[in-house]
């Protein structure tokens, strides 16, 4: 039931994107997911996103709720009110010149960055900071503003300087990916020049819209426990490590949730056999399905190892590449790989794909459905990364009952355990996990689990059901971030430059 008494916070998440309304990655997941756990537990919470030309399709019907000017831009900037998944309120902000535009949120349609997204950006941060503060016409204050990613860096540092703001949080999603412009466009944006300071947005003489969330808010999180402490240390920390120590006390690890209402074998409109764990046998049906999508050869048989994802260093596709000759040496190994992003490795891709079509099928692109498809017709799930902030296509692999091989890194290492003799003996194994993110390690890996799928049948059933019933919802999650939020309500944090001497 809904909780509408005094207890009921008002919340505004802020995202550059979220599921089904605009997706490049995990963040949409996750911002199209948690705001709909919280408005369950009874919060009254909204989401804000720039008015991309997707977003306006997926959100509508949109009403025009308000309108403001701001300096710096010439144009009128409407706030559109939809919804997302016909629940959540979202404003979409409608800048047109800045966001009307064919592409993603951050790159045109050939992949490169678009040149003003500082200014992009800082636009959707002061627009919604005047939101925050109940300045731009809407009659809605929020509690909090709970800001995601440099994308929304700025605004706790916005809202630092006004009285009366609401508390705010920032979480971390990837902290590689710090919205880093040069001394110029901090200058062109008419920030305010108190703010250039090393306690502020400076950032090696350069400005880092990430350092806004991570000094000015009143608590940080990241999107697990692990990874909250592997950026307190430089190999993680990006050079933001300190910074981190710094907020340490301020600073918590939130494990992502999964929405199982769109990711669940059981009812997924997007897979052709639903199946849960009681019908595991079922799952067959889909690698047929799958293997006839991809054009490679039908075979039950077959140990069909998957890979979503960005085509980037982080996730390591790399590694798979290195380990391909070895894995052709299995005769029933086949490989399916679904991502688009590095071209080098898009080409290389395409390359080994046409050397062997039997084994190897590759899509270079983004295809929502068929990504639920590789899940539920996969037997294995390669996510080699060398860093994972949280990730989400293992805990999908884990429901799905696709046996995750991966890297014992941030959320990875938070969420699947590994398949060591006496785990699988006492049954609380649901993947294979190893220590060092290199080619060695990764192929010792495969060769285990090819071993075990080899074993008599029940021991692989076991392991996968096993997944299956682990429970990543966002039940315990949301009420994890229901607890940060009261705190950072009741004991804000002091303004970093409040006791600096400015200039
Ligand atoms: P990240 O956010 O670092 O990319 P995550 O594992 O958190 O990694 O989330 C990735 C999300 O994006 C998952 O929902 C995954 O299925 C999806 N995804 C990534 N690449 C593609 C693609 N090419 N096609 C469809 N979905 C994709
Ligand atoms: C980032 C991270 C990924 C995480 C996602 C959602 O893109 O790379 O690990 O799952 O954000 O939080």
């Amino acid at each position: 039931m809904k909780n509408s008494g005094s207890n009921r916070l008002k919340i505004l998440f802020a995202s550059s994107e979220a599921q089904p309304l605009i997706k490049t990655g995990g963040l949409a997941d996750v911002a199209g997911s948690l705001p709909i756990a919280l408005s369950e537990m009874g919060q009254d919470v909204r989401l804000v996103l720039p008015a991309y030309p997707q977003a306006v399709v997926g959100a509508a019907p949109l009403i025009p709720v308000t309108s403001l000017k701001l300096p710096g831009y010439s144009g009128i900037i409407r706030v559109l009110e939809g919804r997302l998944r016909g629940d959540v309120p979202v404003y979409l902000i409608d800048a047109p010149d800045l966001f009307n535009r064919p592409g993603n949120p951050y790159a045109d349609p050939s992949g490169a960055d678009w040149s003003d997204n500082a200014e992009r950006f800082a636009l959707f941060c002061q627009v919604v900071s005047q939101l925050s503060l109940n300045r731009a016409g809407l009659h809605w204050r929020p509690d909090l503003i709970h800001c995601n990613d440099w994308q929304t860096g700025l605004i706790p540092a916005l809202l630092a300087f006004e009285h009366n703001r609401p508390a705010s949080v920032f979480t971390i999603h990837n902290l590689a990916y710090q919205g880093i412009f040069n001394r110029s466009t901090f200058s062109r944006l008419g920030l305010a020049e108190k703010l250039w300071r090393y306690e502020g947005l400076e950032f090696n003489n350069s400005l880092s819209f990430m350092k806004g969330g991570l000094a000015f808010s009143d608590w940080v999180t990241t999107v697990s426990p692990t990874y909250a402490r592997e950026i307190l240390t430089a190999t993680l920390g990006y050079g933001l490590e300190g910074l981190l120590q710094y907020r340490a006390d301020r600073l918590q690890g939130v494990l992502n949730g999964v929405d199982y209402t769109v990711w669940d074998p059981a009812s997924d409109p997007a897979i052709p056999q639903h199946y849960d764990a009681t019908t595991f046998h079922l799952k067959k049906i889909n690698k047929s399905f799958l293997q006839r999508e991809m054009g490679l050869p039908e075979r039950e048989d077959a140990l069909l190892f998957g890979h979503i994802g960005r085509l980037v260093e982080q996730k390591g596709v790399d590694l798979i590449m290195q380990i391909l000759p070895g894995m052709l040496k299995f005769p029933h190994v086949q490989l399916v790989i679904l991502g688009s992003g590095d071209p080098e490795l898009e080409r290389f891709l395409c390359q080994e794909c046409g050397k062997h079509p039997d084994r190897i099928a590759a899509v270079i692109g983004y295809n929502e459905g068929m990504a639920h498809r590789i899940e539920a017709g996969c037997d294995l799930f390669l996510m080699p990364s060398r860093y994972e902030p949280c990730g989400l296509n293992q805990l999908y692999s884990l429901r799905y009952g696709t046996v995750p091989v991966v890297h014992r890194t941030g959320g990875l290492s938070d969420t699947v355990i590994n398949a060591t003799p006496r785990n699988l003996l006492v049954g609380s194994a649901t993947g294979f996990v190893f220590d060092r993110p290199d080619v060695d390690s990764l192929w010792r890996t495969v060769n285990i689990a090819v071993d075990l799928y080899g074993r008599p049948k029940a021991w692989w059933h076991k392991l996968a059901v096993n997944g299956m019933h682990q429970d990543f919802s966002w039940n315990s999650s949301a009420r994890h971030y229901m607890e940060i939020y009261q705190k950072a309500i009741n004991n804000p944090a002091l303004n970093p430059l409040a006791g600096a001497v400015l200039p």
